[in-house]
Parts: C-alpha cells; structure tokens; sequence
C-alpha cells in the first residue's frame, strides 16, 4: 500500500509535490499553539496499519521539532506501522566538533533526537565535512541525496563559459563532481570562518578566466557571507558578475538583499527550503528515493 505524506507547518506545497510524484495519499492534521505557546497535534487521518511520510525541512530548527516529535509519536499511538522523516535540509549539521572549549556537539545531540522517534530519515546534501557517513551520528537508516546533478545540468544549460568556483577546500569534493557533469573548469578557494558573520576567503589567481562566468557553488548559504567576500574578490580581480548557486537557501536574517546587493549575476537555489531564488526542483530526486524504500 501507497505511503501517507503528512507536512509539518510550511512544508504543505513540498508535501503536496511529493504525494503527487509518489501517487500517496495525504494525511490531515491539526497542528497549532495553545494560548500558552505549547504545541497541539491532532491527526485527522486514520493511519492504522500504514507507513507514513512527515514533511518537515528543518532550517530554524528549534521550533519545528516538537511538533515533528509529538506528530511522529502520535501517528504511532494511531497505529502507523513506521514513521519516516523527509528533512530536505537538515539542520545542526555543521556542528560536527567542538570549536571551543566548554562547547558540546550537537549534531550528535540532534541526530540522537531524530533517531528516537523517527525509523527512516530522507535528505538532501547535509553537511557532511568531519563525518564520512550519516551512520555515525544517526542509528535510524539515513538516505542521502545529491543535487550535484540538477547543479552542473542547469549550468550546462544556462551559463555560457562558466568557471565554478568552491568557497573552501571541503567543498572540493562535490563541487569537481558539478564541475565535471557541466564540463567546466572549476576553482577552489581557502576559507577561514572567523565568527558567524566574518569569514576570509582567498582567491587564486582568477586572471586567465576573465572571459569565464564565476558560478559560485556552495551547500548553504546562510548568512552569504561566505559568497560576498568571494564576490567582493572577483570584483576586485575585474571578474564578471557571478551567479550564486547553493542547495539550501537558509537566508539568515538579510542575508539575501545583501547577496543581491553585492553586486551579482543572479542566485539560483534548490527547494530544499521555500525561497524566491529556488529555481531548481527537488521533487523528482526526493520521489525516486522514496519510491525505491515503499514500492520495493
Ligand atoms: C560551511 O562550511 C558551508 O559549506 C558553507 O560554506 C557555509 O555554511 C556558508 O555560510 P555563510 O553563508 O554563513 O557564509
């Protein structure tokens, strides 16, 4: 039998898009704050006997949780036969070690949580930099997907002459991988994070490209400042205007007016997190992978 995909608050057209694509059905739920600012949950949908899908992408992920948590538990008190997470973004994964003493590591805290109540988890390029798999901090079956594909295609189809460019050397290896689907030549920079809002980045010689377009490629852009000061660079450099491409559109704050203010080209995101730069459509690659676990 077809899944039921259920999306948490914010997530109803993913969730719809998704239903669509697997052919599921969808569940109703009532999910709201009690005057307190506690959290209601009531299904609408009778589940017994059936695996279900919860939409939740997980950017601000502190207020989405508990009713990720209470949903999954009731969904199963109802009698779901299994609980699986569709997490576009997962968050708290760039707190994979302790950068200061007194600090604890949350992606592992995160991971322990999600574990708990949840049998699967579906997402889309976390950020894994000091973990080689999701397996060491999640004990629940974690299906990784890639966007590197829906990347070097729409490059191939939309920039002319372009050189990709990696903001640090971690991002080396997917950004070769985009670089040689789209047959392009790419460049990776060396990156010191010096608080949440500084970053230094250095840029290689970038001469010999002048008649290339930078297509900058990152995960996350969070808050752009990673992708402003190489913009401000390759300004500096007498580049072309660069087109910013990154898989999770987290946007903190302005981030997004100061990147288009920077001086760019354009910024191309996927909709792994509902944002007016998402140009590309996740939808298909995230029904694949489901499809491949519930129809097999
Ligand atoms: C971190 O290493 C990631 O790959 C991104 O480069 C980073 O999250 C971007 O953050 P921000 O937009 O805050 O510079």
């Amino acid at each position: 039998m077809k899944p039921i995909v259920f999306a948490l608050p914010g997530n109803e057209t993913f969730a719809q898009q998704l239903a669509t694509a697997l052919e599921a059905d969808t569940g109703e739920t009532t999910i709201r704050n009690f005057p307190d600012g506690e959290t209601y949950v009531r299904v609408l949908t009778d589940v017994s006997g059936r695996e279900v899908i919860l939409v939740c992408t997980l950017d601000h992920p502190d207020g989405k949780l508990l009713p990720l948590y209470f949903l999954s538990h009731t969904l199963k008190s109802l009698g779901a036969k299994c609980t699986c997470i569709v997490a576009p973004y997962l968050a708290y994964m760039r707190q994979d070690k302790v950068f200061h003493p007194g600090e604890g590591i949350t992606s592992a805290y995160f991971a322990k949580l999600i574990s708990g109540f949840a049998e699967r988890l579906f997402t889309i390029d976390p950020h894994l930099h000091r973990r080689s798999s999701m397996a060491e901090i999640y004990s629940v079956p974690c299906m990784v997907l890639h966007a590197s594909t829906l990347i070097s295609d729409y490059i191939r189809d939309h920039i002319g002459n372009p050189l990709l460019i990696g903001p640090d050397s971690e991002s080396e290896q997917w950004v070769s991988q985009v670089a040689k689907d789209a047959n392009a030549p790419y460049i990776v920079l060396e990156k010191v994070r010096k608080g949440d809002t500084e970053v230094n980045v250095t840029v290689p010689q970038v001469e010999k490209y002048k008649d290339h377009t930078p297509v900058l490629v990152d995960d996350i852009i969070s808050t752009a400042r990673t992708m402003i000061e190489t913009v401000n660079h390759l300004k500096k450099a007498g580049m072309k205007p660069p087109v910013c491409i990154g898989v999770h559109a987290v946007f903190a704050g302005n981030a997004y007016q100061e990147l288009q203010n920077a001086g760019v080209d354009s910024i191309i995101t996927c909709n792994t997190i509902a944002h007016a730069s998402n140009a590309l459509d996740v939808t298909a690659l995230m029904a694949a992978s489901l499809n491949k676990i519930f129809l097999s």
